[in-house]
Parts: C-alpha cells; structure tokens; sequence
C-alpha cells in the first residue's frame, strides 16, 4: 500500500522546484526529542498554557527555567539530525527544495545542511534579554544563577516564541508568500494545530500546491487538504520518497 504513495510523493517531488517544507516537533522524535502533544509528548507532563506562556515566564522564570527551559536544552546538547532531516537537505541539494519553515526550535535542520531555514517559533540555541533584547549564545553566558542574568542586569531567556507572543512579522509574511507560491509542500511531523504556522498549507492547498505529508498519526490536515498522507515515522519515509526519487532520476 505504501509503494505507490511513495512513488506518488516522489513523482511529485521529481517535479517540483519550488518545493517548500513545513517540519514540527514529529520530524525530531527519531532524534530522541520527544513531541510536545500526543503519547510522549512534553504536555502530558507539563502544562503548556502555565509553563510555556509569557506570562508565567514575566511573573515567574525561576520556575519556567527550572520545568521547561533547562529540561529542553539537555535534550538539545546532544541531538544530531536523522534521515528525515537529511532527507530534506538532499531534496535541496536536487534543486526540489527552497526553504524549509519549521516550528522546532532545535536547530537540527541546520545541523543537517539546509541552508534556508525560517525558525518559525525562533530558536533554542541563542538567549535574549527580557529587557535590552540583545543576544547571546549560551556558551558566553554564566549559569552558574538560574535564570542567568544580563551585563543590563535583566533576565535572559531563550529566543523561542511563547504562547501569547507574536511570530516575528517578517517571518511570517515571508512563510506565507513562500506558501502561496510552492509547487509542492512536505508537512512532516507537525499535528497542525497551532496557528499560524497550521494555516501555510491550507494557503499553499488554496494556490495549488500538491501537499504531502508525513506523520504516523492522522492531523487535520489528513484526507482535506493533504493530497498524500504518509502514515509513518519521518525518517523512514523520507528515506524511501528519496530511494524512489533517485530510481526515477536515474532512469530506471
Ligand atoms: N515522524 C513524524 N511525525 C511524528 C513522529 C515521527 N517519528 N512521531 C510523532 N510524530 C507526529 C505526531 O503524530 C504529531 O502529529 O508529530 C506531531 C507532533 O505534534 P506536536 O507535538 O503538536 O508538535 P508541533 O506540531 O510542532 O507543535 C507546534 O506547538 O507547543 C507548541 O511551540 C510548540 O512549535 C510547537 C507548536
């Protein structure tokens, strides 16, 4: 059953040269990062509306740092990037994918050698001052006090978005004309439910683009708007839309 949605997926990615991916916390899982909803996921063990939101970050960081903030950035340290990032990085490296929008911010992408990646819900890797805004890497900064503190004198948190902030505007106008002018979209790993990054498909579907989507788990994007749904893990179907891709390019 899955053979010919593979070849279906590859025949279109073969085609396409504007293709665009939308990745989400599942395309990380097979890199010992778990999701944040579903079986395993963060959220059945914290509460995002009370952990990850700004204002309990504001009123409390002590807490946010020691439940959420400090837990993701071991988990980051160690992290390489699997065969669905790879995956991804020699679609662009075949002149199929432009840019890749991803909601994680993990930086594993990056680490795989794409190129063009928006970090829609920005990024782990960095800090930034809740009061100046400047940026620094972890590296520079002395944790040796939680929340570690700014030359201002002001806290540092990590430079993700949180519930209750807005994605950056330049970002996000960017992702949405990258939306409404791609041929294909992979959406890998991502249950689409967090606005506005589970609204790019529907603008790409509305413009034409073919969907392809990668998840074990059905979204609601699933038999509406995704005009191929690979029900497994990243990795391993990425790993066959590429083998079925460099079958057809070689010919055979
Ligand atoms: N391969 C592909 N997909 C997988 C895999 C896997 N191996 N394992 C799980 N998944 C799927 C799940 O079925 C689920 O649909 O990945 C999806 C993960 O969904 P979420 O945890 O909701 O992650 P995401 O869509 O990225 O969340 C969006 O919500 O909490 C906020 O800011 C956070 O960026 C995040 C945003």
């Amino acid at each position: 059953m899955y053979s010919s949605l593979i070849d279906q997926a590859a025949e279109a990615c073969v085609q396409a040269t504007k293709g665009v991916a939308l990745t989400g916390a599942g395309i990380s899982v097979e890199s010992g990062i778990p999701p944040f909803r579903g079986k395993g996921g963060l959220w059945e063990k914290i509460d995002p509306m009370k952990y990850a939101h700004i204002d309990m970050l504001v009123n409390n960081p002590v807490e946010v740092w020691e439940v959420l903030f400090l837990g993701i950035a071991e988990l980051l340290t160690t992290a390489v990037p699997n065969a669905g990032h790879l995956g991804l990085q020699r679609l662009e490296q075949m002149g199929i994918l432009q840019t890749i929008i991803t909601q994680n911010v993990d930086g594993l992408h990056q680490k795989a050698g794409s190129s063009d990646v928006i970090e829609f819900h920005g990024t782990h890797a960095m800090l930034r001052c809740m009061g100046c805004h400047v940026r620094s890497d972890w590296q520079s900064v002395s944790m040796d006090r939680i929340p570690p503190v700014c030359p201002c004198g002001a806290y540092l948190r990590p430079d993700v978005v949180m519930f209750g902030e807005p994605i950056d505007v330049g970002l996000l106008r960017r992702s949405q004309i990258l939306a409404a002018n791609c041929d294909v979209m992979l959406v890998i790993g991502t249950s689409a439910t967090v606005e506005p990054a589970a609204y790019l498909p529907l603008i790409a579907k509305d413009r034409g683009a073919f969907i392809i989507e990668i998840n074990p788990e059905p979204t609601p994007l699933t038999n509406r708007i995704s005009d191929i749904t690979l029900l497994g893990p990243a990795g391993e179907m990425m790993d066959r839309i590429v083998a079925a891709m460099d079958k057809r390019r070689a010919g055979a």
